[in-house]
């Protein structure tokens, strides 16, 4: 990724003039019993869209989804997902398959680190890399086929990574390179998963150049922003927008409690994100949410100031 911030300079869509959506419009928010993702269902069924909340537990889920609906937004839907596990995959897209008849919005949401702010333990390492990578990109392949191709407007897919995640944090050169690669292959990309699990299993993680901050966290969200890469690519002009946003530092579990703006600010930049008009949605961006100095996209809270940047992945 190429990092240059830069502000966002499409309209909100919520002030343009052609809303492109209807309640006939599906989106899915996975890992979103609470959180970004549960508040990124709140805000896209706010906006009058269908929205499929999911939670790897039937409570949890259950519980999220009847506080939704108790607010008079009739227009979510539940089913369990557990992005970590193929055969639940499998089950959901069934369902999915069998009671929507396509998808115009996926939001790859879940996500885990296992970890205290100050921390960079790897004991999970690989629960992490199933979850946020494995888990996004398991999902995205299965549900291809479901998206809405018209000729009007874009399908989307907006994963939620992390600046963490971006190739300037890798020290070790031959990865850096393979990764800033136009043409870089999703084996790849695999295989430099791979490269990081059994670096943590022989104990040499430190060493051979990972990012230093949250790093098992980090590469998952580096696999995931360089498989939004060529997936963007592939499907560039083929109906098929894929994107990932970074909330910034959100008040939410992850960051026990702790950040910059809650999940509710997070969510209303990213169901934006979602729903940008179709003459205005890129692919292959990456947008970051982060405290700046005043601009006209700017919104206020608790004194600090928060916009959005968006750099090509
Ligand atoms: N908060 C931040 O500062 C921040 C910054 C950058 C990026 N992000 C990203 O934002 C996304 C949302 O995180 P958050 O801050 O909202 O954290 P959160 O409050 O901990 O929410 C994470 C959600 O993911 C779900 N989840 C975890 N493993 C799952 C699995 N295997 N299958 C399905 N769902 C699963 C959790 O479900 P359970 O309740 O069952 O655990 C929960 O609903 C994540 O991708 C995170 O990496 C967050």
């Amino acid at each position: 990724m190429a990092f240059k911030e830069a502000e966002l300079p499409f309209p909100s869509p919520s002030l343009s003039p052609t809303r492109w959506w209807s309640k006939d419009t599906v989106a899915i928010v996975t890992g979103s019993n609470k959180g970004i993702g549960f508040a990124l269902v709140k805000r896209l069924a706010q906006m009058g869209v269908s929205v499929v909340l999911t939670a790897r537990d039937m409570k949890r889920g259950s519980k999220a989804v009847e506080a939704l609906r108790s607010q008079g937004l009739l227009l979510v839907h539940f089913f369990c997902l557990d992005v970590s596990d193929p055969a639940s995959i499998t089950t959901f897209v069934s369902w999915f398959s069998l009671h929507f008849p396509a998808l115009d919005i996926l939001v790859n949401n879940a996500g885990v680190s296992f970890k205290e702010i100050h921390e960079n333990s790897v004991e999970h390492a690989e629960t992490v890399m199933k979850t946020n990578f494995y888990g996004a990109k398991l999902l995205t392949e299965a549900l291809l086929p479901m998206f809405r191709r018209s000729s009007q407007y874009s399908s989307r897919i907006l994963n939620i990574t992390s600046r963490l995640g971006s190739i300037n944090k890798v020290r070790n050169r031959v990865i850096k390179e393979m990764l800033e690669r136009e043409d870089v292959r999703v084996e790849e990309i695999e295989g430099m998963v791979s490269k990081f699990l059994e670096d943590v299993k022989s104990g040499r993680w430190e060493s051979e150049g990972w990012p230093a901050l949250w790093t098992d966290y980090a590469v998952s969200k580096l696999a995931l922003n360089t498989y939004s890469r060529v997936l963007a690519k592939r499907y560039r002009g083929r109906g098929l927008s894929v994107n990932c946003f970074c909330p910034g530092f959100t008040q939410t579990s992850m960051t026990r409690g702790k950040g910059t703006h809650s999940a509710d600010e997070a969510a209303e930049f990213g169901a934006n994100l979602a729903l940008l008009p179709p003459q205005h949605l890129p692919t292959g961006n990456f947008f970051l949410m982060g405290s700046t100095t005043p601009t006209t996209n700017t919104t206020t809270n608790n004194n600090n100031l928060i916009s959005i940047f968006n750099s090509k992945l």
